[in-house]
Order: C-alpha cells, then structure tokens, then sequence
C-alpha cells in the first residue's frame, strides 16, 4: 500500500503547484491514501471551505491543519457541519487531537480506502516553542489505545526537532508513519525506524520557496531588521510541492520504505 503525504500548502503558489502535480504522482505511485496539510492553503493563514473542497475535488482524503486552524472563521462551521461518525469532507478536515476537550473538530479519522483497506489518520500539535496545549504523547497513547485500523498515518505538527523525533519513537513500532509538518522546510532525515514507522521530522512546505517559510521575504526580514509589526503577505516565486511517499504492508500497518518528493514548475 502507497500512501502520499503532502506538506503544507500555502497560498495560491502552493494550491497551484500541488494541483498540477499530485494527479501523476498519485498515479505513477499508484497511491491508495492521500492526506494533506492544508493549515496555510488560504493566503498563508488557515483554510476555508470552499479551498478544502477543491482539495478534496484533487483525490485527496483527509486533510490536516495545525496552529492555524482557527484563523478562517467560516471553517468552523464546516468542521460543526459533520458529526463523530460521519464519512463526509468536513470530517476529513483535522485538527490538532490534543486541543482541550470540547472545541469544533476531530484530530482523528478512520476510514477505508477504494481497494478496501481501514486506516486511520492522526493529527497532534507539539509543545515547544509553541502555545501550550495538552500532552501530544499521552493524547497519542489514548487515541491509539482505542484504534482498530492497522495503517495509521500521524501528522505531528511542532516546531521542535527534538520533539518531533521524539515523537517518532514513542509511536515507533504503532503506527504506520510519523511525519512532521509546520515549519516549512522538509529535512533530510527520512527512514523507517527499528520497529516499523516511518519517520521525517519535516515534510516541507508545498508552497512558494522564495520568501521566508512562505510569507514575501521583505515583509519578514523588515520585521527582523526593525522590530515593528507588519502585515503578512503570502509570497508567489518558486512553487514547490513537497511530500513524503510512504509504503507500508497493509496488513500489519508496518512501512517498508519512505522517499521525499520535491517537484518545482
Ligand atoms: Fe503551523
């Protein structure tokens, strides 16, 4: 079983290429699960609805966020729209699991492919660096405590490597593959570790790579340089769409192989 996981979008440069590639990619590696981060596909902050849908239009099955989830409002009531059971799109939009008890969404879905594989995709937010939510290690504990599905996919959404890799070998061995999204830049550290799990710290941005993690480079560097606040804008030059195609026997939920995916105009 193939699965592709692509790192967040961001922006219309990200939505663009993304969208130009993932239908021969999907092909080519005759993949069974697609699941994308979606948290910066509208202008670099959340994504809304109607972005979410196209998405979905592309072959996509779930989609993933991270600390910007709120940041479309309209996205709330989408998430509202779809109860615990429910199959639908809004119920394939994730958010971060270990968020407090009781606000819009879920950090976990369990589906079955076309070829009729049960799987489960989690997403976690970390800690450091970051505003402080719930233990992200103990929220994965109890969700695979209550899993069937043997394929479990894990979005860890952080800013710290060495949270991220931990991570990775706390779930080591339960789950099919960690992969690691939020800040922007993939890392070569690609594998399968000791017991079976796929893991890289970052999968990297889908998004444009001349700017500064995404937003118009001058805008972030007049920051840096004077301090003062400024609006944000997403950048457009040099789309990239990063992703990590991971294979894995369907049966146990164990990965055999993990290779990056880097592809420009
Ligand atoms: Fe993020």
């Amino acid at each position: 079983m193939n699965i592709l996981f692509v790192g967040d979008i961001f922006g219309s440069a990200g939505r663009r290429i993304v969208r130009e590639h993932i239908g021969h990619v999907r092909e080519a590696h005759s993949v069974d699960l697609t699941v994308i981060n979606v948290e910066n596909a509208a202008g670099g902050f959340g994504v809304t609805p109607q972005i979410a849908e196209e998405i979905f239009d592309w072959g996509a099955d779930v989609l993933t966020t991270g600390n910007h989830v709120w940041d479309k409002k309209e996205l709330i009531d989408y998430l509202n729209s779809a109860g615990a059971e429910s199959q639908d799109r809004p119920r394939r939009v994730l958010r971060p699991a270990n968020y407090a008890n009781g606000v819009p969404g879920y950090g976990v879905f369990e589906g079955v492919t076309a070829s009729g594989i049960p799987y489960a995709v989690v997403q976690l937010q970390g800690r450091v660096f970051m505003t402080p939510i719930d233990d992200p290690f103990r929220a994965a504990d109890a969700i695979l405590a209550r899993l069937n599905a043997k394929v479990i996919v894990v979005d860890f959404h952080g800013e710290a490597t060495s949270e991220k890799i931990a991570m990775g070998w706390h779930l080591d061995g339960r789950v099919t593959a960690v992969l690691g999204t939020h800040t922007h830049v993939p890392t070569a550290d690609e594998r399968i570790l000791h017991r079976g799990t796929a893991y890289q710290t970052d999968v990297g941005m889908s998004g444009p790579y001349d700017s500064i993690i995404g937003v118009e480079k001058d805008l972030v560097m007049r920051k840096f340089l004077t301090g003062m606040p400024g609006k944000f804008e997403a950048a457009r030059g040099n789309p990239k769409m990063c992703a990590a195609l991971v294979s894995c026997d369907s049966a146990t939920g164990r990965a055999s192989a993990i290779q990056r995916i880097q592809l420009g105009e």
